[in-house]
């Protein structure tokens, strides 16, 4: 009979042969662009803080003058006794700031942007619906549409064109829902989401949008994606995250005041779990503050011109023949593909060896043979962090292009 430890350890070992174990790093400062990892002080270009707002003087106020007000925990689910006022003031901040596309917006606020959509999709959607879920959608979008018991198909990534064919196929009176990123979060790409609305108006669709990376950061006043597109209908379903751009954690889903309200009636994620400590709501509700107003604004400003410049750069690397790929991502997410695990392994390992950290991102996060470095840029980082990186980029991929790979690195 195998021993269950057997099987554990056979499946370890087959993953460290395909060069997919996965590693944490603990870090001993603050999540910021200068930070100690392992001991070792590295330049990172690898958080979700995009607005260099995790470490921001007001927002670690904000957390301790919460937790003066509210205490340290919740004690409870939003149902029974855990739903404080700072919940509920951040819920109507947020459906103020991101329902310009919906008539009578309402906000729910959750924990963690997975259970957001776990709950947006196994409430919409049941035995009888159909998920349309775009080909590399975020894991969380994948699982929710999975416990959902719906039908799932998934179209080709952003094809909006394959996706209509679909709903028109479907000829069935269950309820549709079409998912997608907003911001792709591993490819840094933007969803058709346009075309998107107007198939969910076609085919009486829900639209449910994940904006995980594009919430603080697109739009005049960093409203989102969809806010940036001007889009409106009452089938969107927006997800919005609280612990990348805003800095602090948790996550939100505005849409029309129905869907929201059914959401607390039925999304099990929501109900059966102990509300988010109310000094972090309260600590939100400050970011959001500061992401509408000046700071946002000098912030989003910023870090478009971090993009700008490491597209630049990465494309400056690619037409050199390194045997790297930039991706057509306009976003702070700026992935440089490289192929195989190994490879990107040992290109992470040897920017480390420059003092950079930019984490090396292998399968199933994204499809076999697309290996890559995921380069997060942050309004926090210093023009100058570009530009030596982008020295080292060049250095440690012309060392690794011949160089059998040595060390053992990253995510
Ligand atoms: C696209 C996307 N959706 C959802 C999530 C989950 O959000 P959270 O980290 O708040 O659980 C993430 C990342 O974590 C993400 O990248």
């Amino acid at each position: 009979m195998t021993h269950p430890f057997d099987v554990l350890e056979a499946g370890l070992a087959d993953r460290a042969a395909l060069a997919l174990t996965r590693r944490r790093r603990i870090a001993d400062t603050p999540c910021a662009p200068r930070i100690r990892i392992d001991g070792r002080d590295l330049v990172a270009f690898a958080s979700n803080d995009y607005l260099g707002l995790a470490n921001h003087p007001r927002l670690i106020e904000a957390i301790a003058e919460g937790a003066r007000r509210y205490g340290a925990g919740s004690g409870g689910s939003h149902l029974l006794g855990g739903h404080s006022r700072a919940h509920a003031l951040l819920e109507d901040v947020l459906a103020g700031y991101a329902g310009g596309f919906a008539s009578d917006p309402r906000a729910l606020s959750f924990s963690t942007g997975y259970m957001a959509n776990l709950a947006i999709l196994t409430a919409l959607a049941g035995r009888g619906a159909t998920v349309y879920s775009d080909a590399l959608n975020h894991a969380s979008l994948i699982d929710g549409a999975r416990l959902s018991r719906a039908n799932v198909r998934i179209y080709p990534h952003a094809d909006a064109v394959a996706l209509a064919a679909m709903l028109d196929e479907d000829r069935g009176d269950g309820m549709k829902v079409i998912v997608t990123d907003a911001v792709f979060s591993m490819d840094g790409d933007i969803a058709p989401l346009a075309a998107l609305t107007a198939l969910a108006e076609k085919h009486q669709a829900w639209l449910v949008v994940d904006d995980a990376h594009g919430f603080g950061i697109h739009g005049d006043d960093g409203a989102g994606t969809v806010a940036d597109l001007r889009l409106r209908s009452p089938l969107l379903v927006y997800m919005g995250t609280l612990g990348k751009a805003a800095g602090v954690a948790g996550a939100f889903v505005v849409a029309e005041s129905t869907a929201i309200e059914w959401l607390i009636q039925q999304a099990r994620s929501y109900i059966y779990t102990t509300a988010a400590a109310p000094a972090l709501a309260h600590a939100a509700g400050v970011s959001v503050a500061l992401m509408r107003g000046e700071e946002g604004h000098a912030r989003r400003a910023r870090l478009h011109g971090h993009i700008d410049a490491v597209r630049a750069m990465i494309g400056g690397i690619e037409a050199m023949g390194a045997g790297v790929s930039a991706m057509a991502s306009t976003t702070a997410i700026q992935p440089i593909v490289v192929g195989e695990n190994e490879a990107a392994l040992a290109l992470a390992d040897a920017l480390l060896e420059h003092s950079f950290w930019v984490p090396a991102v292998r399968p199933p996060t994204v499809p076999p043979g697309t290996a890559r470095l995921r380069l997060s840029l942050s309004a926090a980082h210093e023009t100058d962090d570009i530009q030596r990186l982008g020295q080292a980029l060049r250095a440690s991929r012309a060392a690794t292009a011949t160089a059998p790979r040595v060390g053992v690195a990253t995510a």
